[in-house]
């Protein structure tokens, strides 16, 4: 550890009591758990749903850690009502899911399986009946195979083919839902699918890589366009995965890099989505892998946001040559090996703020895996109570410093399937045992349940404003 990095001002500490913490979020902050379709729903191959590249993907030989797949996953397909119930359990008015675009429309073009919008129908009428708003994602990593076999998001026409998706949720359900985000990372998407090859459909060209995250970012901006046109009233915007890049030293070597990686991660996505153009670095670093453009593209892909999402996990360091190995920054790290650094949270929000004028900002996904036990029936998970407090206590100083937050979103409600690690990591605050598929409400679900109990009692005491 240098001292460049030991330098950085400490987060603050959260106060232990939940009524403390809860009194720093104004009346009508959002509460909420995330999931994802893919990583929850099992039943694969149930009512006409179609493969997904994941699945796909799940098949190839020494893709997965553990060779899981997401046949059956937390079966919630099937568990739908329990798992709802669950929420209510919890205390939790808010919800994030995604649509599998497989499920609704097997080949990602052509009819529309009434089956699979008939599970989101229940799924999203079982959350208003309980009172918890949905939040939807339109397309969380899992696309028609189909599409895939026909260039995927390489191709401009899964571009439009997507808005065609888009405008069909819209119209059956965009009256119902509380917000819908059109893409979930397309950073993940477009490196780690297309260029590191470690996420589905295992690709490895940057060239093609960022001619996917160009197309990402144009169907989201063409959705949104598509989608108000169509008279869609909820809120609308798209969920990004960020974090700050500190250099490990300041050398003149490092501090460039990192403005590389930061570009790479963070302005690639913002500067067209908030101004309009790409980062003029990044562009020149691709060089001839940079993606074609059409005109119109970056003025669609600029249509105003109703709301940003972020996904945040932990921060990078970056040295002369690139991302430094998180296990070698900080003292902390979950199972992931992501260093654990709540106050890079604050950073990173009072940076995107200061740079781009956030709109409506929630935090759309925040949590952290570890090696949860049970123990004599309980999951005495106080690690992951602990970074919970410590981001949500530096998610508070960046709304007292005049960020727009809006919600927060814990990931995950239920232990899950984790991508290319499988079953072997478990983000949940809810356990779940795979053989039996019961559902245990970890400490930190408590916990969670007993912050937002506080709150709502501080708001109807009008003790907030
Ligand atoms: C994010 C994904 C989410 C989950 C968490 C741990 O990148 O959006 O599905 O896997 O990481």
């Amino acid at each position: 550890m240098n001292a460049a990095i030991e330098s950085f001002t400490p987060a603050s500490t959260a106060d232990a009591a939940p009524a403390a913490l809860a009194a720093r979020f104004p009346a009508g902050f959002v509460w909420g758990t995330a999931t994802s379709a893919f990583q929850i729903e099992g039943a694969a191959a149930v009512d006409g749903r179609g493969d997904s590249i994941w699945d796909v993907f799940c098949r190839q030989p020494g893709a997965i850690l553990d060779g899981g797949t997401g046949d059956v996953a937390c079966d919630h397909y099937h568990r739908l009502e329990d798992d709802l119930d669950l929420l209510v359990s919890l205390g939790l008015r808010a919800y994030r899911f995604s649509i599998a675009w497989p499920r609704v429309q097997p080949t990602g073009e052509g009819a529309w399986n009434e089956a699979g919008m008939a599970f989101y129908d229940r799924l999203i009428t079982g959350l208003l009946a309980r009172g918890i708003a949905p939040h939807v994602t339109l397309y969380h990593w899992d696309l028609p195979q189909a599409l895939q076999e026909a260039g995927g998001w390489a191709s401009r026409r899964t571009v439009d083919l997507f808005v065609a998706y888009a405008r069909e949720i819209g119209r059956r359900f965009g009256a119902r839902v509380a917000s819908i985000a059109t893409h979930n990372e397309p950073w993940v998407v477009a490196v780690l699918g297309h260029e590191a090859g470690i996420f589905a459909p295992g690709l490895r060209s940057r060239r093609t890589a960022y001619q996917v995250a160009h197309h990402l970012l144009l169907s989201h901006g063409l959705a949104l366009r598509a989608l108000r046109a169509d008279g869609v009233g909820c809120p609308l915007g798209i969920v990004l995965n960020q974090s700050p890049s500190d250099p490990a030293t300041q050398a003149p070597a490092d501090v460039a890099r990192t403005w590389l990686e930061d570009g790479l991660l963070v302005r690639w996505y913002m500067d067209p989505l908030f101004k309009g153009s790409y980062p003029a670095d990044v562009v020149a670093h691709l060089g001839a892998d940079a993606p074609e453009v059409q005109p119109g593209d970056l003025a669609a892909i600029h249509a105003p946001l109703d709301f940003l999402g972020l996904n945040y996990y932990t921060r990078n360091v970056v040295d002369a040559n690139g991302v430094v190995e998180a296990a070698k920054c900080g003292t902390e790290h979950t199972a992931m090996g992501w260093e654990i650094r709540p106050e890079g949270l604050r950073d990173l929000l009072l940076r995107l703020h200061r740079d781009y004028r956030l709109p409506a900002l929630y935090i759309m996904e925040n949590g952290a895996a570890f090696d949860d036990e049970v123990v004599n029936g309980e999951v005495p998970d106080e690690r992951r109570v602990r970074y919970l407090e410590t981001h949500l206590a530096a998610a508070a100083d960046a709304l007292q410093a005049g960020v727009p937050l809006r919600g927060y979103f814990v990931w995950s409600l239920l232990d899950n399937f984790e991508w290319a690690q499988g079953y072997t990591k478990r983000f949940g605050i809810v356990h779940v045992d795979y053989a039996t598929q019961r559902r245990l409400p970890k400490r930190s679900a408590h916990w969670y349940a007993a912050l937002l109990a506080a709150h709502r009692e501080a708001a109807a005491s009008a003790r907030l404003r």
